[in-house]
């Protein structure tokens, strides 16, 4: 194993990443996304270890070579079980494998795992130092400030050396805590409040690792503002909801010169894609639910919503439809807020 290998996209400098999101970052979403931002870092939704070890993998690991680079995100507490998964996903290709430590939502609680791991630093260490020893790519963390009653202080501390210690690439943080008792995985992403400046403090205590910032970045732009100081940006419901602003990821954080999106070629592209997904099975709506907000802003927006929601679902949809759905965003105007 080189150390180069170890370090990969890591070592590139600034660095932008669309957030793991189980249910939305699937493997059709992402390859959209990465036609819209070729050089961000892609995650998949979290997928428990158990699962990869016992489950059907090639459903479950599976993905095209265009979605490269890619961190697979595994949940779990036992060191073996995610050693044995991590070392099974290097196998599939994968550039990264990431651990959740900040997922709060029950069924992950009861399995130990996710956020409630904040509370048991050892044992992350223990997890991804396991994980780091089956694989020659990069491990990484990605947590929360705190749980509970936690003090933020200590308990990011606490996590980030034992991650430090376990030989992590990078630590990615969802810079709010997340309530184990009373609010919904939904709530756990709005209610506790954010506090970016814990995040830059944990950066300035450890200047040799790389630190990813998440939470609340609603633009590429607000998250470009925030990487000052920082290793990296993550954002999740921001992009998904308004994947168009993926184009933004070249030119304002990659210094990449601006450069228009050629629609049309996209939307063929993801015709094509949908046609090979539909050709091996699958229904033409998993690859346009992912799209729905892509003119978000623009005069057709509503239209192009409307027909990819209710039409794509129909067992009788093609591909065309995508062509067709664009056929009425005009692509002329400002984006507002009140376009049609
Ligand atoms: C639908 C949905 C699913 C999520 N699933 C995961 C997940 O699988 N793993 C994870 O670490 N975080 C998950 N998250 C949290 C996001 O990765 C991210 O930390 C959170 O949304 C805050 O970032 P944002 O404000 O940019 O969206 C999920 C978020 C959403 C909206």
């Amino acid at each position: 194993m080189t150390d180069a290998k170890r370090k990969a996209h890591y070592a590139r400098g600034p660095l932008f990443a669309v957030a793991p999101m189980i249910d939305w970052t699937d493997r059709r979403c992402r390859f959209f996304h990465r036609l819209l931002a070729p050089d961000a870092l892609l995650y998949t939704e979290m997928i428990v270890a158990d699962a990869v070890l016992h489950g059907d993998r090639e459903r479950l690991l599976g993905f095209d070579s265009e979605e490269h680079p890619l961190a697979l995100q595994l949940g779990g507490s036992d060191p073996a079980k995610l050693a044995e998964a991590a070392r099974i996903a290097e196998g599939f290709g994968y550039d990264e494998i990431n651990l959740n430590v900040g997922c709060p939502s029950d069924r992950v609680q009861s399995g130990a795992f996710g956020a409630c791991l904040m509370l048991q630093p050892a044992l992350v260490g223990e997890c991804l130092s396991a994980m780091r020893q089956a694989v020659s790519i990069p491990v990484t963390v990605k947590c929360r400030i705190g749980v509970d009653d936690q003090d933020p202080e200590a308990a990011l501390d606490a996590l980030a050396d034992a991650a430090v210690e376990a030989g992590v690439s990078a630590i990615w943080v969802h810079a709010r805590k997340a309530w184990l008792q009373g609010l919904s995985p939904k709530e756990n992403r709005d209610i506790p409040p954010l506090d970016y400046s814990r995040v830059v403090r944990l950066k300035a205590r450890l200047p040799d690792m790389f630190i990813g910032l998440n939470g609340g970045l609603t633009s590429v732009r607000m998250a470009a503002e925030h990487l000052k100081g920082l290793d990296g940006v993550m954002m999740g419901r921001g992009a998904y909801g308004n994947p168009s602003d993926l184009a933004e990821v070249g030119p304002l954080i990659y210094d990449r010169p601006p450069a228009e999106v050629d629609y049309p070629a996209l939307l063929q592209r993801m015709a094509d894609y949908a046609g090979a997904h539909m050709a091996r099975g699958g229904r033409l709506s998993q690859v346009t639910r992912h799209m729905v907000g892509l003119f978000q802003g623009q005069p057709g927006a509503r239209r192009w919503r409307q027909i990819l929601s209710e039409r794509a679902v129909r067992p009788d949809a093609t591909p065309d439809l995508l062509l067709e759905a664009f056929s009425y965003v005009s692509l002329t105007g400002t984006p507002t807020e009140t376009a049609a």
